[in-house]
């Protein structure tokens, strides 16, 4: 189903393009994975400080709270869809958020912005799970993504990831394992185990208000 472009989107777009560094929406995928304009993430965020990285922020509840709690360190939120993408923009700018700024970008065509081994952490929140088998290259977790993470972040640098779905978990771990990552912590229900430094994202909350089970892999790049 086609989502409806929001009214005014692209006056909205450019009153945060101050947060924004890239207006690609997949069309030419191929051609722009190809190309190279790299960030230069001091002259981005004013600052060295570390630079961590989510995919599929969606509306961007998730990262403006971890970019208020940690104003040291610095975040990068992917998202394809610029409708969903400008919510997100917007609100980091009424927090007057400094330290997050926003790729509207398919994960397929990072490299083009990310240099690479420059990445402390990546966040993949409730990505779709997209069950269909014809649609198995698409799961962010698919090996194919996992390399091109891989090339970005540093060495030793984490992924956390959270879904509701157990079989995509189950896929997860074992795409992980298959590319050599380190598993750290495999939890198969979140609440359970207490965390009380979890940040919950729009979708957590609505699944969790469900009753669902949130999973939670963390796993480490040799
Ligand atoms: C189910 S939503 C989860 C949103 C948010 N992380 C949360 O937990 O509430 C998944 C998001 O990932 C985005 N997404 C899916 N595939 C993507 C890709 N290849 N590159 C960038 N974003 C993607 C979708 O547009 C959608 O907004």
């Amino acid at each position: 189903m086609r989502m409806h472009r929001k009214s005014h989107l692209d006056e909205r777009l450019a009153s945060c393009s101050n947060l924004t560094m890239a207006d690609v929406e997949e069309k030419n995928m191929k051609t722009a994975a190809n190309l190279r304009d790299l960030l230069d993430f001091k002259a981005v965020f004013g600052n060295d400080n570390p630079v961590c990285l989510e995919i599929g922020c969606g509306k961007g509840g998730f990262i403006c709270r971890l970019a208020a709690k940690n104003p040291d360190i610095n975040y990068i939120a992917v998202e394809k869809i610029s409708n969903v993408l400008i919510e997100a923009c917007e609100n980091a700018q009424s927090a007057g958020l400094k330290n997050v700024h926003f790729l509207n970008c398919a994960a397929e065509v990072l490299p083009r912005y990310i240099p690479e081994n420059s990445i402390e952490a990546l966040y993949l929140n409730f990505s779709n799970p997209l069950p269909k088998l014809g649609y198995v290259k698409q799961r962010l977790t698919h090996p194919r993504f996992l390399k091109i993470y891989e090339g970005l972040l540093k060495s030793g640098a984490k992924i956390i990831q959270k879904t509701d779905d157990a079989a995509f978990y189950a896929f997860s771990l074992e795409s992980y394992e298959s590319c050599g990552f380190e598993i750290l912590e495999k939890c198969e229900d979140l609440a359970a185990s207490g965390d009380a430094d979890n940040i919950v994202t729009e979708h957590e909350k609505r699944f969790t208000e469900m009753g669902k089970n949130i999973y939670r892999i963390i796993c480490k790049v040799k």
